[in-house]
């Protein structure tokens, strides 16, 4: 077998955003696109060089095409050997989960998590380190830096892996060991959660859930733990087979996509519990009886119940959340008397403070909640935690949320996109703000009061880097608080995100409806950022 060295030229545009480099399959395809960066991983992070590789993806359309590449480059870079899952499937969370159990020296992640999947759609590579967790900004820094001046690269001339057959073959001098995508991974969550408790819930008869794996990577997983391991009847797992197109749905896990679950958990006949994740397996979505938990408030929930669960039964050293998530975490933290800390949008932020051992659970708003048995968020993770608590307490979903908000408070949270708007016009939108921000303190909108206002900023207490510019913050007297900030994981235009929340610490006005009881902040937030008269849109794209 022969290693090739190919000349090339950098194409634009190959720097990673909030989570991996994201683009169009079609982009991917073009000669030398995938190739370009993966050697730029290569050429940056020469440790990979006689290490471990771990590969897998979400098994979306050009998956495996994507490994074969990746497999015929790490060999003639000169990786001793790769893991990759059967049939080139690992979820996020378990790429993360056996990186860490067999120490090797990163990972390579492929998937555009909730994004369609398809050869119209979109595709997605990402690198992550051998603390198991997305590459830090440096890293990918260093990579995108790569990219911009890379004259070539390497590669075996071979014929593919079959990938489908378990066990270890050899590509030139380098091992690659095709590995069962669910094993480790649900040996780590027998670790950390309450098997028993939960498999006589099951047992019980009285409980009833689905989980919607979206046609996406968890159904093989969810169907071992919850359906094998844990005694849920066969057909708990909807849409368990995962599928290049995701089945032509847009596999993110929230009320507006996830909607056969939904209808499922609504009505007389309501089942208990529903839960859902994303197409790589990182993000969850939690509903009870006719009752939907905002994931700002499933971190809190399940920080505050976190001492009821095997893993977790010592307690929590701190929470972190990100900046757009609300403040319900907060609480809690200063309840338990734990650091909290608010991050930049985006997992990988998390990352050095669960290293130093300063926080133990984290959560985003955008359906993602994690601890620190992996370093990404963790979909099931989350399902399995709700499904403990549930065992435990023997309340219904709506008890145990309920309950939460008459201790700590409510606090309302809805966030209204506007996607595929005008890359321009949303950037005029934010520099408008970020010009009106210093005069907003004091002044009133309504009944609401500006506290503060700002462009968030953090300096990682950890490695004190900075990342500036991290979304708009407008926060009232109270507590309430408008955030705005343009997505970095879309492939069209721009995505304006618009972040509310309202603090109600009246328990006799717990149970109104969110988008009603919110509805002044939404209009105080339309008009100062002037969304319509920039944008066009009088209305959001999704509302979750
Ligand atoms: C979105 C979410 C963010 C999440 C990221 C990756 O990023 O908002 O919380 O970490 O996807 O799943 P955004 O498009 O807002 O940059
Ligand atoms: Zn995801």
């Amino acid at each position: 077998m022969e290693s090739n060295v190919i000349a090339t030229t950098p194409f634009e545009g190959q720097r990673p955003g909030t989570s991996g480099l994201r683009k169009k399959v079609r982009t991917f395809q073009q000669p030398h696109y995938l190739e370009n960066f993966v050697q730029a991983i290569f050429d940056t992070q020469t440790e990979l060089a006689g290490g471990t590789l771990v590969v897998g993806g979400d098994g979306r359309y050009y998956n495996r095409e994507a490994i074969q590449v990746i497999l015929r480059m790490a060999a003639a870079n000169g990786v001793a050997r790769v893991l990759v899952g059967r049939g080139g499937i690992l979820s996020t969370p378990a790429v993360s989960c056996v990186i860490r159990k067999y120490k090797t020296q990163g990972g390579i992640v492929l998937s555009a998590s909730h994004n369609p999947g398809g050869p119209e759609e979109d595709f997605g590579i990402k690198f992550n380190v051998a603390a198991g967790g997305p590459a830090p900004e440096s890293v990918t820094e260093a990579i995108f830096a790569r990219t911009q001046s890379i004259d070539r690269y390497r590669v075996l001339d071979c014929p593919n892996t079959n990938l489908d057959m378990l066990g270890t073959v050899a590509i030139g001098a380098m091992q690659v060991e095709v590995i069962d995508p669910v094993a480790d991974y649900a040996a780590l969550m027998e670790d950390l959660f309450d098997f028993n408790a939960i498999r006589a819930l099951f047992d019980s008869g009285l409980f009833s859930m689905r989980f919607d794996a979206m046609h996406a990577v968890t159904g093989p997983y969810a169907t071992e733990i919850l359906e094998n391991r844990l005694g849920a009847l066969p057909g708990t797992v909807m849409n368990g087979i995962p599928l290049e197109d995701f089945g032509g749905g847009h596999p993110d896990p929230n009320l507006a996509h996830a909607h056969d679950l939904v209808a499922l958990c609504e009505g007389p006949h309501a089942l208990d519990f529903g839960a859902a994740s994303d197409g790589d397996g990182d993000r969850n979505m939690i509903l009870g009886k006719n009752f939907f938990v905002t994931p700002s408030d499933s971190l809190a929930v399940l920080a505050a119940n976190a001492h009821l669960t095997p893993g977790y039964h010592s307690g929590i050293r701190g929470i972190a959340r990100s900046m757009p998530t609300s403040q319900a975490a907060d609480r809690v933290a200063e309840a338990l008397g734990v650091e909290c800390f608010e991050t930049p949008t985006g997992w990988k932020f998390f990352g050095n403070l669960l290293d130093a051992g300063r926080i133990t659970l984290c959560g985003e708003e955008s359906f993602g909640t994690g601890s620190d048995h992996v370093r990404e968020k963790d979909g099931l993770w989350a399902v399995l935690f709700w499904l403990n608590l549930l065992a435990v307490r023997q309340q219904s979903v709506a008890e145990i949320v309920s309950e939460h908000w008459r201790q700590y408070g409510r606090n309302y949270y809805t966030r209204h996109d506007y996607e595929a708007v005008d890359a321009k016009a949303a950037g005029a939108l934010v520099d408008h703000l970020r010009i009106m921000l210093p005069a907003l303190p004091g002044q009133r909108f309504g009944n609401y009061t500006v506290a503060y206002a700002d462009d968030f900023a953090y300096t990682d207490p950890i490695d004190g880097s900075v990342s500036a510019n991290q979304g708009i913050r407008i926060g009232f007297e109270g507590g309430s608080r408008i955030v705005l900030r343009l997505s970095g994981t879309g492939t069209e235009g721009a995505t304006l995100r618009v972040y509310l929340e309202f603090y109600e610490p009246d328990p006799s006005r717990h149970h109104q409806d969110t988008q009603e009881a919110m509805a002044p902040l939404i209009l105080i937030a339309r008009e100062l950022a002037q969304i319509e008269a920039r944008t066009g849109r009088a209305e959001p794209t999704v509302i979750t």
